[in-house]
């Protein structure tokens, strides 16, 4: 079993859990358990943290776990050749940086009765941060490790870290690619990593390449497609705009060569509402139109212009798309919902239309389909994503 800790929004993160891992339960309100054999951290948007557990303490108290771990790692770790590099990483605790670094402390001087060399993390915080974990490569190798210490409503897990988000190639990624368009909007790379794997595991519907074709109706700067062409997707863009098709071109092949992929691509210039694609289609994953960037809460009069235009958009693009695609193909769909001061959200009238328009949203156990919201706190435009699938 593993635990993830998940990402800002823990909703979102542990729904991608639960479509590619299945087996997959709340643990803590920061954390989540996985019944999967190996996680593959690079393949997740929405997670931090990966750790294989390693031991339950029953309880909710750090001492006890605390006396758990230095049990278990003194004798696990007794007369090692190689010089360990530890981190601790507590959540859910109230126990200060210190105390948790205590433990280090205590583990480090019974080893070294034993001979065995470790050399402790500095915490600054209860956690270590991502970038920390990252750097130091914990999780890559046996000697490079980082202890996840989380505490849940059940009792206290301990896991060994598999690893921390590669937050430098999502950095180089996001900002290496050679075209990007701050009018048409920067989807981050781990939320379009989110939103591909919202679509579950794919099947092959019947492309001579044998890879499955994602399609992103509304493909912009291709940032959807980059990150289904490194899951290894075959990638499929239209865009209402050229210069769109242009930039997601030129996207692709900077992403293709970078990693040596052999992508298969298909572009064309299309409008959602009207345009035929090619079949097959395995999944639809798009960042819909989004209507115009606010800074501040819009008036009533001027969100119910731009409301009415996004749902028109959005609503004709989905009647176009169920024409086309065959039952049970998944849509996964970031439309807009409007943030106010009060912290409520005014969201599209189609959210609860989807019946209508030929889909259902697909059931997960962790989560409700309203609570998939992204957003920054300072943003007025939240994406909301729709999780669905063809009737
Ligand atoms: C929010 S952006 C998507 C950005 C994209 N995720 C990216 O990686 O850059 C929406 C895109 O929808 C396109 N668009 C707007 N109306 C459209 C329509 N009716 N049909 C197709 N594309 C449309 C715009 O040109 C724009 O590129």
């Amino acid at each position: 079993m593993h635990i993830a800790i998940l990402g800002r929004q823990p909703a979102i993160s542990i729904a991608e859990l639960e479509r590619v891992y299945g087996d997959v339960s709340w643990f803590s309100d920061v954390s989540a358990l996985v019944g999967a054999e190996y996680i593959d951290i690079t393949r997740l948007g929405g997670s931090q943290k990966t750790g294989l557990v390693i031991l339950q303490v029953p309880g909710h108290d750090w001492h006890a776990a605390s006396m758990k771990i230095v049990q278990h790692y003194s004798k696990v770790w007794a007369k090692q050749a190689k010089k360990i590099t530890l981190g601790i990483s507590a959540y859910g605790f109230k126990e200060s940086p210190r105390d948790i670094q205590k433990t280090g402390l205590i583990l480090k001087g019974k080893l070294k009765s034993t001979g065995t060399s470790l050399r402790l993390i500095p915490n600054q915080a209860a956690a270590l941060s991502t970038a920390t974990s990252h750097h130091n490569k914990l999780g890559l190798s046996n000697t490079k490790v980082e202890l996840i210490v989380v505490k849940g409503q059940s009792g206290i897990v301990v896991a060994e870290s598999t690893g921390a988000q590669h937050i430098t190639s999502l950095a180089a990624r996001d900002q290496g690619r050679p075209k990007r368009d701050a009018f048409v909007g920067m989807l981050p790379p781990k939320l379009a990593q989110i939103m591909v794997n919202l679509a579950g595991p794919l099947g092959v519907a019947g492309n001579d390449k044998g890879s499955p074709r994602v399609l992103d109706p509304f493909c912009g700067t291709g940032v959807i497609l980059q990150e289904a062409g490194l899951m290894n997707y075959a990638v499929y863009g239209t865009d209402l705009s050229e210069k769109m098709i242009d930039f997601t071109r030129q996207n692709l092949k900077w992403i293709a060569d970078k990693d040596n992929l052999n992508l298969d691509v298909t572009l064309h210039v299309g409008d959602a509402m009207t345009t035929t694609w090619e079949i097959p289609v395995d999944a639809v994953v798009a960042e819909g139109y989004l209507g115009q960037p606010f800074s501040a809460p819009p008036s009533s009069s001027k969100l119910m212009e731009v409301r009415g235009n996004t749902n028109h958009i959005l609503s004709e693009f989905l009647k176009n798309l169920a024409e086309q695609i065959k039952p049970g193909t998944p849509v996964v769909l970031a439309v807009p919902a409007w943030k106010h001061t009060d912290g409520h959200f005014t969201h599209l009238p189609l959210v609860v239309k989807v019946e209508e328009l030929g889909y259902r949203y697909v059931e997960m156990r962790t989560v409700r389909p309203h609570q998939l919201l992204y957003f920054r706190p300072d943003q007025v435009v939240a994406r909301e994503i729709l999780v669905l699938v063809k009737k």
